[in-house]
């Protein structure tokens, strides 16, 4: 099955506790071509331990999961085939609990189950599979067993598993995937602004570039700006989040973000931290400068 065919290069990466709907929804709106769900666990969507909220505006969206059981994974991708475009599996994050599993980043060091869970989603679903990797010795080999086993993309972050999110992502491992595979690649890693996304795709030929931490300090940059109004973005964001019912975890997180780099942050920031609901929040916000 192929990769749906996006009307922009720039995808919106998965990241906990901060892709939830109403920043997804802000991203497209901006020209993102396609925003990913964080990682879900595959184990608590069977389980009914988990709802997901996805709404028509967003689409093209993608759901990640995270498991390490064929079975389940399939079981936990058909609850949403009807509703997302795209399901990902995740085989890139590094935190130790995750890894510790067997989840995440621990399963490129397991080419069976990677077969394993590959094929039971691609022979189960009715929509394109995915993965995300990362930079790993074999990591040729793995993008060609997925290939091989019928997924549709592949996501590559250029980061290692011992550099986590920092230090620099390797895009010479982008392009070799991208020279020994068909299916649709997605570089990942290091793209600070829209002359980078350029960059990535000029020098490695990936298809598309995901971007992650950029775009949550400047969801604009989907619409091709490398600036943006912290507070009238956030207050967009916090419309959205009213509207979907988002967490307020999720909201505070990216207050905290949105006021990175604005005079006087680190003394609003302290305040954000104490707010404990929606309230307290909008009118610290609406008081801004
Ligand atoms: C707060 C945070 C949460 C993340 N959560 C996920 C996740 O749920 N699934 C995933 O595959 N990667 C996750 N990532 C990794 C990003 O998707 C991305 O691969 C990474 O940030 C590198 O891209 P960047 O340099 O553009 O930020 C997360 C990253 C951050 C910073």
């Amino acid at each position: 099955m192929k990769f749906p065919q996006l009307k922009s290069k720039l995808i919106l990466a998965p990241m906990v506790g901060y892709s939830d709907v109403a920043f997804r929804v802000l991203c497209r709106r901006f020209g993102a071509g396609m925003c990913f769900t964080e990682m879900i666990s595959a184990n608590a969507v069977v389980n009914g331990g988990v709802e997901v909220q996805l709404v028509n505006e967003e689409k093209p969206v993608g759901l990640q999961l995270f498991g390490k059981n064929a079975g389940v994974m399939l079981e936990a991708g058909k609850k949403f085939e009807k509703k997302v475009n795209v399901i990902d599996v995740n085989m890139g994050c590094p935190r130790v609990d995750i890894m510790q599993g067997g989840y995440g980043a621990a399963l490129l060091r397991n080419k069976k189950e990677i077969k394993n869970i590959i094929s039971a989603l691609v022979d189960g679903l009715n929509i394109p599979v995915s993965v995300k990797v990362r930079k790993c010795r074999g990591v040729v080999e793995i993008a060609k067993i997925i290939e091989r086993c019928g997924g549709s993309a592949i996501i590559v972050h250029g980061r290692t598993v011992k550099q986590g999110y920092s230090g620099k992502s390797d895009w010479k491992v982008i392009k070799e995937v991208g020279d020994n595979v068909d299916i649709v690649v997605i570089g990942n890693g290091d793209v600070n602004n829209t002359e980078d996304a350029e960059k990535m795709m000029k020098e490695t030929g990936c298809d598309y570039v995901m971007i992650g931490r950029t775009a949550l300090k400047n969801p604009r940059i989907f619409a091709g700006k490398n600036n943006c109004d912290s507070k009238e973005i956030f207050l967009d964001y916090l419309e959205l989040a009213k509207k979907f019912g988002v967490n307020f975890n999720n909201i505070r997180n990216h207050a905290i973000l949105f006021t990175k780099g604005m005079r006087g942050g680190a003394r609003i920031r302290e305040r954000i931290n104490k707010c404990r609901e929606l309230d307290g929040l909008e009118g610290l916000f609406n008081k801004l400068g």
